[in-house]
């Protein structure tokens, strides 16, 4: 064994044994510093006779690359060690009761969820939930969204990177919408079917009524012999119940959503008082929600037969609900976790709403 040799299995076997990142920084300085081995080494090659520096420059040049790279990977497991650790010893468990007199309030979106599954299940409807990570079919396929539809670019979605192990086909993304929870409801339970689905929801889209994360919720029934009839009323119910008046009026516009047939798109009436827009008469219309008659192919693709089963849907955003109930014009603030904004807009938590008490808390 040459002394090349000696020392390169020396300073492998230094490399593999340091134990922390300062360890192995030492063994780094030692051979590759200024002053190191390695690069003392490589000073002497100046000296050599030209046919010695043939010999010998190559032999000490692999010495150094064999020398870093064995740091180079090192470096990384033990990076990765220490994360690894920090991962497992900085837990933060949500379930532990609050050590600080509680300053929080119950969030208008919260709230408003909470008003929506009373409302609904006063009508008959169950609570759905399914995952903010969709798959493609869920999201767009299985709702008559196939992948040259241009719905899948209007919809701006946030695509999850492709996992190696899947070769790319299972691309992940998320939910741009709650309407993949009708699939997984249809898919999973036997009609007939009522049931709404709030939740968070995704789009790339960023302004002062817009927030990259949002809250839908969706509406599904479906069973024999459901018309338009059914939609319009249980959405008249549902809006008169929320804002809690009577002169609730509604305007049904057709519209397009590739998984209902026909489709239409409901604006609610408004009034102003004092400059503001108040829901109730129809001095002027503000959308909230699009609906429609569930597709037959959306029926056909859960495995049901649409010449059995019909039924509608309809999709509406949360966080518009709650400003136009509560009052706040701007949307950002909800996303700012700004106690004083929550103090402000907030709710008690002993404040459930309840039918007979009021869903207005
Ligand atoms: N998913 C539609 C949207 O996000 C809303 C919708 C739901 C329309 C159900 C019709 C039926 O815009």
């Amino acid at each position: 064994m040459t002394d090349l040799d000696q020392m390169r299995a020396h300073m492998l076997t230094a490399i593999d044994a340091a134990a922390g990142l300062d360890a192995l920084d030492a063994v780094r300085v030692e051979a590759l510093g200024k002053q190191g081995r390695v690069t003392q080494m490589l000073k002497t090659l100046g000296a050599m006779s030209a046919d010695q520096r043939q010999v010998e420059g190559p032999r000490i040049q692999g010495l150094r690359t064999a020398v870093a790279d064995a740091i180079a990977a090192r470096k990384e497991t033990l990076e990765r060690a220490a994360l690894d650790a920090r991962l497992a010893s900085e837990t933060l468990d949500m379930t532990l009761p609050a050590d600080a007199p509680l300053t929080g309030t119950i969030h208008p979106v919260s709230q408003v969820m909470d008003e929506l599954a009373e409302i609904f299940a006063d009508l008959g409807f169950a609570v759905a939930t399914g995952p903010e990570i969709e798959d493609d079919w869920h999201n767009f396929t299985a709702l008559n969204i196939p992948e040259s539809h241009p719905a899948r670019a209007m919809h701006d979605t946030f695509y999850c990177e492709p996992q190696a192990s899947t070769n790319g086909a299972a691309r992940m993304l998320l939910r741009t919408h709650t309407s993949p929870v009708q699939i997984r409801t249809m898919l999973s339970q036997k009609p007939p079917i009522r049931i709404i689905a709030p939740g968070r929801t995704y789009r790339s889209d960023s302004d002062a009524t817009h927030t990259p994360m949002f809250h839908q919720v969706e509406g599904l029934v479906i069973d024999k012999g459901i018309t338009l009839g059914h939609l319009k009323w249980t959405l008249e119910t549902f809006l008169k119940a929320f804002f809690e008046r009577d002169d609730i009026a509604l305007r049904l516009r057709p519209s397009y959503f590739p998984f209902t047939e026909p489709s239409a798109e409901v604006d609610v009436g408004y009034t102003i008082v004092k400059g503001k827009r108040v829901i109730g008469g129809s001095e002027g219309w503000m959308e909230v929600l699009g609906s429609g008659m569930v597709h037959r192919k959306v029926i056909a693709a859960c495995g049901l037969d649409p010449d059995e089963w019909q039924g509608f849907a309809f999709g509406c955003g949360i966080d518009r609900l709650a400003m136009l109930k509560y009052g706040m014009d701007d949307l950002r603030p909800f996303f700012d976790g700004d106690i004083r904004w929550l103090k402000h807009y907030g709710f008690s938590a002993l404040d459930v709403p309840t039918l007979s008490g009021g869903v207005g808390a």
